[in-house]
């Protein structure tokens, strides 16, 4: 797994903001480490109405003059089916953000946008995609000419079990199961924190309260988290999202497996669940590499010290 993450090596994040995409954009925004030079929100957790204004409030509030390229308002073949039941009604409720300075930039697609900054790049491109992979699937699509020029794409998505959003399929993975397998069949290095990773490293009462001291930032986390429905205060919140950036930065807390991923497309009742196999029944080559757990302590350690670093 190429885990070095160079100074000038630039990164596009895909994301459906979202109360922990909001937390992952804010990470990888702060990063010495990340030059994030172009976000796409896409259709996902809400609408693209909603996860559009949402990346420019979040940017807003950080200050980072970033280029926002709004993406797909939908699936590539299926109707939506937002999650504001875990994130509201706006995809971002609980704190009244400044009015945004940030205009999205609607001339292009998002596609369009991602084939820009790969195709300019002095150096390979993250994509971090940590919402449903329309978007991505699109560009892998449309500008195959230009995946030489990617070094991987990092995804939060998939379930080694039972799921989040279907019976065995997770919601990114199942919003846009077509999506996810031209994704899967596309030859990139692609890396993959499932949703029990996300689980397991849960952000607990103790932590929550010391990010509530982090002044402004943490005050405005801590209102997020007072409406995020992805978990609870008391029982530990589920930043998903999070792991895909800690995924990037802070690779070795993660134990990791190369192995296949397919995504079911056909079944009426499984199409979205994403077969992550560990035991080889599927005799394929390896297409992915995949976390199969954390360190807990490790990622909480890191995770407090990235919230703190977007207070600078
Ligand atoms: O299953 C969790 C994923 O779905 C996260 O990315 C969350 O933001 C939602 O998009
Ligand atoms: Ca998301």
């Amino acid at each position: 797994m190429s885990n070095t993450i160079s100074k000038k090596s630039p990164v596009i994040i895909s994301t459906d903001p979202g109360i922990d995409d909001a937390v992952a954009i804010a990470l990888a925004t702060a990063s010495d480490n990340l030059d994030v030079q172009l976000i796409c929100p896409v259709a996902g957790n809400v609408g693209l109405e909603y996860t559009t204004l949402n990346t420019q409030k979040i940017l807003t509030f950080f200050e980072k003059n970033i280029r926002i390229v709004p993406g797909s308002r939908q699936p590539l073949l299926r109707q939506l089916k937002d999650a504001s039941s875990v994130h509201g009604k706006t995809g971002m409720e609980g704190y009244d953000f400044p009015e945004p300075t940030l205009v999205p930039d609607t001339s292009v697609t998002a596609a369009q946008a991602m084939h820009e900054v790969v195709t300019t790049s002095e150096f390979p491109v993250t994509l971090i995609a940590i919402g449903p992979l329309t978007d991505i699937a699109l560009y892998i699509h449309q500008y195959h000419q230009d995946l030489p020029n990617i070094d991987k794409v990092v995804m939060m998505g998939g379930a080694l079990g039972r799921g989040n959003f279907g019976v065995l399929s997770e919601f990114n993975f199942g919003s846009d199961p077509e999506a996810a397998k031209i994704v899967f069949q596309s030859g990139l290095n692609l890396q993959v924190v499932p949703m029990e990773i996300g689980r397991q490293a849960k952000i607990m009462p103790a932590t929550s309260a010391k990010i509530k001291d982090f002044g402004k930032v943490g005050d405005m986390f801590y209102q997020l988290f007072s409406k995020y429905r992805g978990g609870s205060f008391r029982t530990g919140l589920n930043m998903y999202d999070a792991l895909a950036v800690a995924l990037v930065l802070v690779p070795d807390i993660f134990e990791t497996v190369d192995t296949t991923v397919a995504i079911e497309t056909q079944g009426r009742l499984t199409a979205g669940a994403s077969l992550i196999d560990l035991k080889g029944y599927l005799h394929q080559e390896a297409n992915a590499t995949v976390a199969i757990s954390v360190d807990l302590s490790a990622f909480e350690d890191w995770f407090v010290r990235a919230i703190q670093e977007t207070n600078n």
